[in-house]
């Protein structure tokens, strides 16, 4: 794997890659990898023929009074697992790099990033599609890799990707879990041991809202109230919202139909958490 920390030398690999007649795919990643960013690598070594990774815990999505500064950073560790999954290319630019005195031009989403982690984290979206932005315009991948652990943000990014023309192939690979169903996420390790075992009341809400959908619910009032309820059974845990949104064009929806996201953000006292689930429905 060649790691790299400068634009052009990553330019000048991909150009090579490319004139190989290699096709790209690419992950963007804010490193503290685990076994759900390395499903999204393999996933591109299996589609595509060159592999790059980034690594950059981007600022500009972290909002005042965030966990910026405290975002884990493991880098050897992350490097390491890189190369045992055989990924050719890693890009770690340093923050000047990327945000440079004087840059301050931004990508401004639209409606479907108001709502939701739109609403409650504002800018959040901006500065990750700013980011994304300029890195495909770096890599210049033919498929990008996302996780629907991050739903609405792979919703934003597509949409970015067919508003302004940009030609990536954009990807949504499924949620990697833990056994007892906690979503992976690098945030998981601010819990404490006691924290961890409540923390996967959001799944086990999502749960249950896709039995009694698969029982044939389809009122999103009804659905939400239950998993309020089971939510707010669990000490330690604080809801912050339940939606159900259009698997489209994460619009939110009153009647179940088509497909649907199924959406939970809450907190283990200071940890905040996001989880979904997608259901088809007949
Ligand atoms: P990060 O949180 O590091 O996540 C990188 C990618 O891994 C995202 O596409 C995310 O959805 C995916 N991912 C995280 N946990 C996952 C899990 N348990 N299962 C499957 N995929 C999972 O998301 C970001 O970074 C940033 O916003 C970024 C897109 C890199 C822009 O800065």
């Amino acid at each position: 794997m060649r790691t790299f920390s400068f634009i052009d030398e990553t330019r000048g690999a991909m150009r090579d890659a490319r004139a190989e007649g290699k096709t790209i795919g690419f992950v963007p990643t804010m490193g503290a990898l685990h076994e759900g960013h390395l499903s999204l690598v393999r996933e591109a070594k299996r589609e595509a023929d060159y592999t790059a990774v980034s690594i950059f815990v981007n600022p500009a999505q972290f909002g005042e009074g965030e966990d910026l500064d405290r975002y884990p950073r493991t880098i050897e560790k992350d490097s390491g697992l890189l190369v045992s999954e055989g990924v050719d290319l890693l890009f770690l630019p340093a923050e000047k790099l990327m945000y440079p005195e004087g840059n301050d031009t931004r990508v401004v989403p639209g409606e479907v990033a108001s709502h939701l982690e739109g609403a409650k984290r504002p800018d959040h979206f901006q500065g990750i599609c700013t980011i994304v932005l300029k890195l495909f315009n770096i890599i210049e991948p033919d498929i990008a890799f996302f996780g629907q652990k991050d739903a609405q943000q792979f919703a934003v990014l597509s949409k970015m990707t067919k508003d302004l023309d940009i030609p990536v192939d954009m990807r949504e690979c499924p949620i990697v879990r833990e056994d007892d169903g906690l979503a992976l996420s690098s945030r998981n390790r601010y819990l404490s041991e006691k924290e961890r075992v409540a923390a996967p009341v959001f799944f086990n809400s999502l749960m249950e809202a896709e039995k009694v959908v698969i029982a044939g619910e389809r009122n999103s009032k009804t659905i939400k109230s239950l998993m309020i309820d089971i939510i707010s059974r669990e000490r330690g845990a604080k809801l912050d919202y339940v939606e159900i949104v259009d698997a489209n064009d994460f619009s939110i929806i009153e009647n179940l139909q088509s497909e649907v996201y199924i959406l939970v953000a809450g907190y283990i006292v200071d940890t905040r958490l996001i989880d979904n689930v997608r259901i088809r429905i007949n």
